[in-house]
């Protein structure tokens, strides 16, 4: 281990999938700029993601926003120590973007560089330190969290429980075995003809619903494997259903909110069970939930009360993608003395722990 000079100040990048983002976080917590250009509206009338679009936009947006998170600062590049950025798991040309200019400028200015797993990434955004004005839940402790701890990672990409025995010494319990819960959110939401991307317009929705006819749970006995593809299937069921009985496509504001809400409880009650069974089963001491789906409240609220451990999460904005999620596993990373060299290649299918 090295021991890291106080006031080590990483920049960071992040282009894994439809966000462009830098920023620069010192002593591994400290958020001093967190920028992010998102894709969304320019993918949303696709309906989804199209990788082509998104690696070219990286490089339109990528020198912007780099220097708007170095604008901060009152000496620019002086005041940068290190360089790290996400080499995978994501979209291979959209990696591309950000590692090629990670490294090129850790090569030109002659910085230390480290490639970090854009999963490991979402479960470090639990160790920065956040404005006690943005902390969401009473129970969120304000120091770092304390291993052995659970994570449960929900993206649009990926879904998997995590025991973390210490910083990179992580095991993997469970995965989706079919879609990753952020994409059955989105899939869904455009079964029930809602927007892009479908975990805020599905939460949306269901707002206000306190109760619905319940849809399957794909328990998976035994495993901590999870699997969301029946429930789809449930959805679209009910949604062909409804369609033959009223005799029209469209569907009423009503059914859409009823369905909205029994989809979010049936995923947030096999996330939670599983997430806290875990927890007891392997002691752990906190439970910290990451990626694009931990925004969800339903999610966020339902694991603080059912788990009597404690749970803690990001703010939103540290939830979705970033790249001070990326600074801050790349701070442990410098810490335990690891480095990347230039020879450092995206890995689409990069697994946690790898
Ligand atoms: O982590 P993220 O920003 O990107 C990936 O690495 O995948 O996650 C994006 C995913 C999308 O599928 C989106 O629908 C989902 O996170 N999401 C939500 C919510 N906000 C974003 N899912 C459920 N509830 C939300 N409030
Ligand atoms: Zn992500």
């Amino acid at each position: 281990m090295t021991l890291l000079p106080s006031g080590f100040t990483i920049l960071a990048l992040e282009t894994s999938c439809d966000e462009t983002a830098a920023a620069v976080v010192r002593d591994g917590r400290s958020v001093l700029s967190n920028i992010v250009a998102s894709q969304m509206d320019m993918h949303r009338r696709y309906g989804g993601i199209v990788p082509e679009v998104a690696s070219r936009q990286h490089i339109r947006s990528l020198t912007p926003v780099l220097e708007e998170a170095l604008a901060v600062l009152p000496d620019g590049w002086q005041n940068i120590d290190a360089i790290a950025a996400t080499y995978g798991p994501g979209l291979s040309g959209a990696l591309l973007t950000g590692l090629n200019a990670a490294k090129a400028i850790a090569w030109q200015r002659g910085l230390p560089f480290v490639g970090v797993n854009h999963l490991e990434a979402h479960v470090y955004a639990n160790w920065l330190q956040v404005p006690a004005s943005v902390l969401t839940s009473d129970s969120t402790p304000q120091d770092l969290p304390a291993f052995p701890l659970v994570a449960l990672v929900v993206s649009g990409g990926h879904t998997l429980l995590a025991l973390l025995h210490d910083h990179g010494h992580y095991e993997l319990l469970g995965q989706t075995r079919d879609d990753a819960v952020g994409e059955a959110f989105d899939k869904v939401a455009r079964i029930m003809g809602l927007d892009y991307p479908g975990g805020p317009a599905i939460e949306r929705a269901a707002e206000g619903v306190t109760s619905s006819e319940a849809l399957p749970r794909a328990w998976l006995r035994d495993s901590y494997d999870f699997s969301f593809s029946g429930l789809k299937t449930a959805v679209l069921h009910k949604v062909r259903e409804h369609q033959a009985q009223t005799g029209t496509a469209s569907l009423d504001t009503r059914f859409v909110a009823q369905l909205a809400h029994a989809f979010q409880e049936s995923v947030v009650d096999v996330l939670v069970t599983k997430t806290i069974n875990a927890a007891i089963q392997s002691g752990a001491r906190e439970i910290l939930l990451a990626g694009g789906v931990a925004a969800n409240t339903c999610l966020r609220h339902e694991l603080t009360q059912r788990a009597s451990v404690p749970v803690r999460y990001p703010p939103i904005w540290l939830c979705t993608d970033n790249a001070a999620m990326v600074a801050a596993a790349a701070y442990y990373r410098f810490e335990a003395g690891v480095q990347s060299g230039w020879d450092l290649d995206v890995i689409p299918g990069l697994k946690l722990g790898a």
